[in-house]
């Protein structure tokens, strides 16, 4: 299904875009990739029609923080599987971290990157690149060809810039090209050392899966002061502790750790007063095999698009402890503002990214279901309410009630 015939009509749903301020019953008429009419649409206009009756309509979602695998880890995850899943789970655009192997460091890597997402993705993939050459810490990577070549970020994810003066050294070769940068929170004092740097150098930063309360503590103190420093939390970190976890089970385990309830109640004040402005699933498939080694051996990280925003929905929208537009502005106009890109829309003209979401449909995580290669899920079994039925990117029917319509169109 696409709008590429007469057009694609979505009928009757909530449409809910906080950032352009709607919320009403209406339809969107999606005609050659783009929303050609938002609000009320006689439906003789088009050659499909989608009954949105009980859906909330949303702009498609963005993930900023996704690891996609491809080239290297393939066993793990690949573009193709990896944006399936994102569109599963409601993503319309995920921004791929740079941890590959080898690490997405040059121009060409990262065109390499790119020429595999436009043959195999369903979503829109938004290449980082490596802050320094190998994710080694030492040698600046070269920002202004990375960025010429379509890096929406920098990032070191997966392994922080330790050296203070690489890391000083990397803010203003980004300030320079304009390029955003996104940095693995490892604690408390890189927050701090990070900010200041970014002080010093008039540049901002934004700071990866967020789980403490004294990272919060330092992000709010630097943005009351005006500083351009952002935060993002992931699902995980916002919806369990520590204690949560079954000893031994490495599908609990990532980096940074589950913290406490103190710092869990620290994440949700700060999504809900806006010092944290993204949720971002940090979605890291590894293989069975290797999160079945023992605990201590088996790599960090746990898989997150199928279920980010049921998660939220269930643990915080539900629990009332974030608002349906807190939650979806953290997952399409957050994000967008942090990388510099145009912010989700359902206004006529915008691209035709869109979500569909049942808030009523309750299900069961069963990880052997998920479109994505990793099982390593931290929710599986739990019941979860809210679930993505339809996702279309660039006009086209991505997602239809779980089934992938169509493979290679992003
Ligand atoms: O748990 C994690 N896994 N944290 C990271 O920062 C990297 C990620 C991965 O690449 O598996």
């Amino acid at each position: 299904m696409s709008d590429r015939g007469n057009g694609l009509l979505v009928k009757g749903g909530r449409l809910f875009d906080p950032g352009s301020g709607v919320d009403g019953i209406g339809d969107v008429l999606v005609r050659d990739g783009v929303i050609a009419e938002s609000g009320e649409v006689a439906e003789g206009q088009a050659d499909e029609v989608i009954n949105a009756a009980g859906l909330w309509v949303l702009p498609g979602l963005m993930d900023m923080h996704v690891h996609l695998r491809e080239p290297g880890q393939e066993h793990k995850e690949t573009t193709a599987t990896g944006t399936q899943a994102a569109v599963a789970g409601g993503f319309t655009a995920v921004a791929c971290e740079p941890n590959t192997v080898p690490p997405c460091d040059s121009a060409a890597r990262l065109a390499a990157a790119m020429e595999t997402a436009e043959r195999t993705a369903v979503a829109r993939v938004l290449p980082k690149c490596a802050i320094t050459l190998g994710q080694k810490g030492r040698e600046l990577t070269d920002l202004e060809a990375l960025c010429a070549a379509g890096a929406v970020a920098a990032s070191d994810d997966g392994a922080s810039v330790e050296d203070g003066e690489v890391m000083r050294a990397a803010i203003l070769s980004a300030k320079q090209v304009g390029l955003p940068l996104t940095l693995h929170v490892d604690g408390p004092a890189m927050v701090e050392r990070d900010i200041g740097l970014a002080a010093e150098a008039g540049w901002r930063v934004h700071f990866s899966h967020v789980s403490l309360a004294e990272e919060v503590g330092l992000i709010a103190e630097a943005r009351a002061k005006g500083l351009h420093v952002s935060g993002e939390a992931t699902p995980h970190h916002l919806a369990l502790t520590a204690d949560d976890a079954p000893v031994g089970n490495a599908d609990f385990k990532m980096n940074p750790p589950l913290a406490t309830a103190r710092d869990v109640a620290a994440l949700r004040s700060a999504l809900a007063d806006g010092v944290l402005t993204v949720i971002a699933s940090d979605h890291a498939p590894h293989a069975p095999t290797e999160k079945g080694l023992r605990y201590e051996e088996a790599p960090p990280g746990v898989i997150g698009l199928e279920t980010t925003l049921a998660v939220v929905w269930t643990r915080l929208v539900e629990a009332g402890t974030a608002s349906p537009e807190t939650t979806v502005r953290a997952l399409t106009s957050g994000p967008a503002e942090v990388l510099g890109l145009s912010t989700p829309s359902l206004r006529k003209g915008a691209p035709a990214d869109i979500t569909l979401f049942d808030p009523k449909r309750s299900w069961v995580v069963e990880p052997r279901h998920f479109k994505s290669k990793g099982r390593n899920c931290p929710f599986a079994g739990d019941e979860l309410r809210g679930k993505v039925v339809g996702t279309i990117v660039d006009g086209r029917v991505a997602m239809r009630e779980g089934s992938i319509l169509e493979a290679g169109a992003a």
